[in-house]
């Protein structure tokens, strides 16, 4: 049995969404992505790898603009084609971006954040220590109403294969602007459906924590995007 079938997916007792501190916006438009400053792939998939240790300082806006873009962003205005490729261009994975002051969903066509639910969140996106003062968990949910047409056979496989292409994305825009990112199956479905008041046909699959590096702070100033 491999550690991860070992793990316990359990609710925790008294575990509930923290109030937000202050006004919470309904969108929030995102910065365009700088296309041209940006670290050659193969210098960023040598940095690639798991890390589990997050500053709790917030992401700045342009960073958060920019991940969201290289996760699912329209990079073919004229097609509305995406970063990261899905069956039939379906584009049934949508991305929620737990903050400290909201949990919002990424609207790629108009690169923003529409707000889902003015909570605090991130507790409920996992089971490890650093979720929760993490600054920025996404949750990738499947939107099953989008794969009506596909056999029931390949549904979960292909919504599956779809997360994973965002979350190499996500994981090679953080390995390019020196942040710490994690990609998390150690989820609660239910809970994490609760929290982030999902409909019927909507199921969270994956999660993944990003954040600044601890001991790169405020202080020593944020990586570019
Ligand atoms: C589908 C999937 C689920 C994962 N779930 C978790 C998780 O719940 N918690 C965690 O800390 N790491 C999780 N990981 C990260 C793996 O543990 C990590 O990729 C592996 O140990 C290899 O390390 P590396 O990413 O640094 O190469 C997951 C990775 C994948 C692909």
């Amino acid at each position: 049995m491999t550690q991860m079938q070992l793990l316990t997916y359990e609710a925790i007792p008294g575990l509930a969404p923290k109030s937000t501190d202050g006004d919470v916006a309904q969108t929030i438009d995102l910065p365009r992505p700088q296309l041209a400053a940006s670290m050659p792939l193969m210098a960023a998939l040598s940095l690639r790898a798991s890390t589990r240790e997050f500053s709790t300082a917030p992401l700045p806006l342009d960073m958060l603009g920019a991940l969201l873009w290289a996760a699912d962003g329209v990079n073919r205005p004229i097609t509305g084609g995406r970063t990261a490729p899905s069956p039939h261009g379906f584009q049934e994975i949508d991305i929620y971006v737990a903050l400290p002051n909201g949990v919002y969903r990424y609207d790629s066509p108009t690169h923003r954040l529409i707000l889902k639910h003015a909570i605090d969140a991130r507790n409920m996106t996992g089971y490890q220590d650093f979720v929760g003062t993490a600054p920025l968990d996404l949750v990738y949910v499947v939107h099953s109403s989008r794969l009506l047409t596909m056999p029931a056979s390949q549904r979960d496989i292909f919504s599956a294969v779809t997360a994973g292409a965002i979350s190499q994305n996500v994981s090679l825009f953080c390995a390019s602007a020196g942040l710490a990112t994690v990609v998390r199956g150690w989820i609660n479905h239910r809970l994490l459906g609760d929290a982030l008041s999902l409909n019927e046909d909507e199921l969270p699959i994956l999660a993944q924590t990003v954040g600044l590096t601890t001991g790169r702070d405020e202080e020593s100033g944020p990586a570019k995007a």
